[in-house]
């Protein structure tokens, strides 16, 4: 059993708590905005909040996160409406869209911290998160245009 708040919400999850969170999230707690990638913290797509900060969800289990605050990619901003992902929108960024969850909670973490990032600290930020689909220029340029609206 473990007890944490999600996206605003105080859930408790009846599960062994050596499970992943990635895994509670996606089949407890049915919110599959968030994605199994590696499941070895090399590739990003799981990417949620664990108290503001971005964190591989597949790495953490839930025994880790007791008490604390998860956001996931559905509790990111009402509406969806959050300056990142209305500029994901207006650079087109995403192709097949997997890594893309990961990208925008990897890219909202930079953006908490630092509302004007140079070029070099976006691209050093986001190295942490693949993308098969290589849509890594228009990550940059969305980036760009959500900090002129934050
Ligand atoms: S699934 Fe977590 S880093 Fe790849
Ligand atoms: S958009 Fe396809 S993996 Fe990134």
């Amino acid at each position: 059993m473990a007890s944490f708040t999600i996206n605003g919400q105080l859930v408790d999850v009846d599960a062994d708590p050596r499970t992943p969170l990635l895994w509670v999230i996606r089949e407890h707690l049915k919110l599959t905005g968030t994605k199994f990638g590696c499941g070895v913290g090399q590739c990003g797509a799981c990417t949620v909040h664990v108290d503001g900060e971005a964190t591989f969800s597949c790495l953490m289990t839930i025994a880790a996160v007791e008490g604390r605050e998860i956001t996931t990619i559905e509790g990111l901003a009402p509406d969806s409406d959050h300056p990142l992902q209305r500029a994901w929108i207006e650079e087109e960024v995403p192709q097949c869209g997997y890594c893309q969850s990961g990208q925008l909670m990897r890219a909202a973490d930079l953006l908490a911290r630092n509302s004007n990032p140079t070029r070099e600290e976006i691209v050093a930020h986001m190295s942490t998160n693949i993308c098969r689909c290589g849509t890594y220029n228009r990550i940059i340029r969305a980036v760009q245009r959500a900090t002129r609206d934050v």
